[in-house]
């Protein structure tokens, strides 16, 4: 079979989807190509999804800004993509949409590509800053792998109780202000950084100043431009092994891509090359 496979947003011509899921074909030895379906901005959402629709794609990424409003068009959703109210692949099963949400898992396998050992620990204490969608899927996963102990800091505190409500059993887990998770940094065995502070052009930002940290507590974030945020740049200076975001957005397209060809493609090299691209 032929895999036709795209990624639909606005706008999305800088995407690097196009880059990591051509190679991935490449690498599972399948036919096909994943191509940019920008929508079309002078047409309204249906009619730019009744033009998806006649494409025929066995599957697709989604991005900003339809994450949330692609939903009512599909006819199955996944429920972690359910919970987290965002879909970020689509199958195309015999015609019928089913959306899934890659970003969380994918976040927890790129931290145990790296950290394999860290994972291991389910006692360990996470600090997840940070209470957008990125936080909602990554907090999921990692509920799901069995973490129990995981904190939540936002500035906007309310939004980290509504992802503590995601799961009926709350754990351990807790909601604190920035400032006392700064406070408390090193009481943690894993940081997830996953707000947009610090990202380009803004990138002498940090949302925490990281000063003291955990013997061998991993500091990680999820954006990748720059690839070394502030807040990496802080925690490496403070003798932290650190977490580059580039990785995520390899392994949620690793995960998308199982999705669609029931295939599980190695990335070997691809993070290296993915920050030469970036750099
Ligand atoms: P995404 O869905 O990509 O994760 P988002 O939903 O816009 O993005 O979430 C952005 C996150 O960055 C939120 O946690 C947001 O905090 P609030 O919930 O208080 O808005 C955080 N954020 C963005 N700009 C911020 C700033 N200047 N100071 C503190 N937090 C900020």
């Amino acid at each position: 079979m032929e895999y036709h496979l795209a990624l639909i947003g606005y706008p999305i011509k800088h995407s690097l989807s196009p880059w990591i899921h051509n190679k991935f074909l490449d690498k599972a030895g399948l036919r096909g190509s994943y191509k940019l379906h920008e929508f079309d901005q002078a047409s309204s959402f249906e009619e730019n999804i009744k033009l998806l629709k006649r494409k025929k794609y066995d599957g697709f990424n989604v991005t900003v800004p339809y994450k949330q409003e692609i939903i009512p068009y599909l006819d199955e959703v996944d429920p972690i993509a359910d919970k987290m109210g965002a879909v970020n692949t689509v199958v195309n099963k015999h015609g019928k949409w089913v959306g899934y949400n890659t970003d969380g898992v994918g976040y927890v396998r790129s931290l145990e590509a790296a950290y394999p050992e860290a994972l291991l620990n389910q006692d360990c204490r996470i600090l997840l800053i940070g209470a957008g969608g990125a936080a909602r899927g990554i907090y999921c996963a990692l509920r799901d792998r069995g973490f129990s102990r995981i904190d939540i800091a936002n500035r906007t505190q309310t939004s980290a109780s509504d992802i503590l409500e995601l799961q009926a059993d709350h754990g351990n887990c807790t909601v604190l202000s920035i400032q006392e998770a700064e406070k408390a940094l090193k009481d943690y065995d894993i940081v997830i950084q996953t707000t947009s502070v610090g990202m380009r052009p803004n990138s002498k930002d940090s949302i925490i100043q990281v000063a003291n940290v955990k013997d061998k507590g991993i500091f990680s974030d999820i954006i990748y431009q720059p690839l070394k945020t502030e807040f990496l740049s802080q925690a490496e200076a403070a003798g932290a092994p650190i977490h580059f975001g580039h990785t995520m957005l390899l392994y949620q397209a690793q995960y998308a891509f199982e999705k669609w060809t029931d295939k599980k493609v190695s990335l070997n090299n691809m993070a290296e090359e993915l920050k030469l691209l970036l750099e």
